[in-house]
């Protein structure tokens, strides 16, 4: 049954019409043809940065999702893909106007983004329910599959709980109890603050000072400052991108490297190269390393070394990771984007084989994935343990 896109008609309209027939025969393998002939790519909406603090975030994000969706001859259920990208800046207020830019003027069958929190709450709190399939492949607010979670939201990253909370117990068996908290000052890095306070101090550990950072401000002189004077046992953080580089040199040009022990989750992922020797034996908890000996790790490091000429970090994999559901998703549906809840149920059941390890998602779409223990050793991110295993974020508010 060969589908016709009428003159006058939109793409939507087109797509819902199929997805009627679709559901009646129970996904009949209906790709959407244009009347011209030729298959409807796939609209692809990507809201990622590109510039300021984060921008490498974000374009390793997309060069590894694209990398991915070229493994599968450039095709998602057999469809060509059409990209169209727009750059977040981190601007919160400019995002509605951006995500709306991309669902309802471009048509965008998916929704690919953001890394900044603060965004990804605005657009899920947009989207939520809408006919569009949103894949967050970083910005780990709890809310967005927590309150806000819907059968139309995906993440492939991680939250601020799952990443910060493994984190308590594991320095408190070091011996590590007073601490102080440093980081930046917005929805991810409280959050951030919050959940590993929620392990730390009922196990008996200490919050010494809480010293939240103004985002992307890099002046961290003032703090280093007062951590000297506080002598705590150690410094618990979030920083990540060009400002995490900038935090970990200045930390030990002020002395304090190697003599007040440095923690964190993001702080020196992707970032430790930048910071030379300031970034050695600082420890995180995180769901990924480069060093994690496996067969899919090994080729996706190489094949994004020579696609980019890049170093992978971990979000370049989260980028990688929505390819594959893309992928698996759109296999599922045989190509149909517009029937939705069986392309929901495809991804919800989707099993990634990622570089970070296989993960399955939760019933809030979120990956359930092992948290490492790692440090830097030799400008390398050796995995000294597992924090936690296959854990699963609580999707606190959820209703799924
Ligand atoms: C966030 O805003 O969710 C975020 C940004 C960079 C790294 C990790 C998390």
């Amino acid at each position: 049954m060969s589908k016709i896109f009428k003159k006058n008609m939109t793409r939507r309209e087109f797509v819902k019409t199929t997805s009627t027939a679709v559901a009646v025969t129970a996904v009949s393998s209906v790709i959407p043809t244009f009347a011209i002939g030729g298959v409807a790519p796939v609209k692809v909406g990507v809201l990622l940065p590109f510039t300021g603090t984060y921008a490498k975030l974000g374009s390793h994000i997309l060069d590894a999702m694209k990398m991915r969706i070229a493994q599968n001859g450039d095709k998602l259920g057999g469809r060509p893909v059409e990209y169209n990208v727009i750059d977040s800046e981190m601007n919160v207020p400019k995002s509605t106007q951006r995500v709306n830019k991309l669902v309802k003027k471009e048509n965008a069958d998916f929704i690919v983004g953001p890394v900044h929190s603060g965004i990804g709450i605005n657009m899920a709190r947009m989207l939520k329910g809408e006919n569009v399939t949103v894949i967050v492949p970083n910005a780990g607010a709890n809310t967005i599959t927590g309150e806000l979670c819907a059968p139309n939201i995906f993440r492939t990253s991680f939250t601020s709980w799952q990443t910060a909370y493994p984190a308590g117990p594991v320095m408190l068996k070091a011996g590590l109890k007073k601490v102080v908290l440093l980081y930046w000052n917005y929805a991810f890095g409280k959050e951030t603050a919050a959940a590993f306070q929620e392990s730390f101090v009922p196990g008996g550990g200490e919050i010494v000072a809480d010293m939240p950072t103004p985002f992307p401000k890099t002046e961290f002189q003032s703090f280093f400052t007062k951590v000297a004077a506080l002598n705590p046992d150690a410094v618990f953080t979030f920083y990540s991108g060009g400002g995490a580089i900038k935090f970990m040199k200045d930390y030990a040009a002020a002395g304090l490297q190697g003599k007040i022990p440095l923690w964190g989750t993001f702080l020196t992922e992707g970032t430790a190269k930048g910071a030379g020797a300031a970034a050695e034996g600082i420890k995180s908890t995180l769901h990924y390393s480069t060093e994690l000996d496996n067969p899919i790790n090994v080729k996706f490091k190489a094949d994004f070394k020579k696609t980019t000429g890049d170093d992978a970090d971990v979000f370049a994999v989260q980028g990688f990771d929505a390819g594959s559901l893309l992928i698996q998703g759109l296999d599922g549906v045989k190509g149909d984007a517009g029937a939705k809840i069986e392309l929901h149920n495809a991804m919800r059941n989707a099993k990634i084989e990622s570089p970070r390890g296989m993960f399955t998602f939760s019933k809030a779409n979120h990956p359930i994935q092992d948290i490492y223990l790692r440090e830097v050793q030799g400008g390398l991110h050796k995995v000294i343990g597992v924090a936690a295993k296959a854990l699963e974020d609580p999707a606190l508010g959820c209703k799924a």
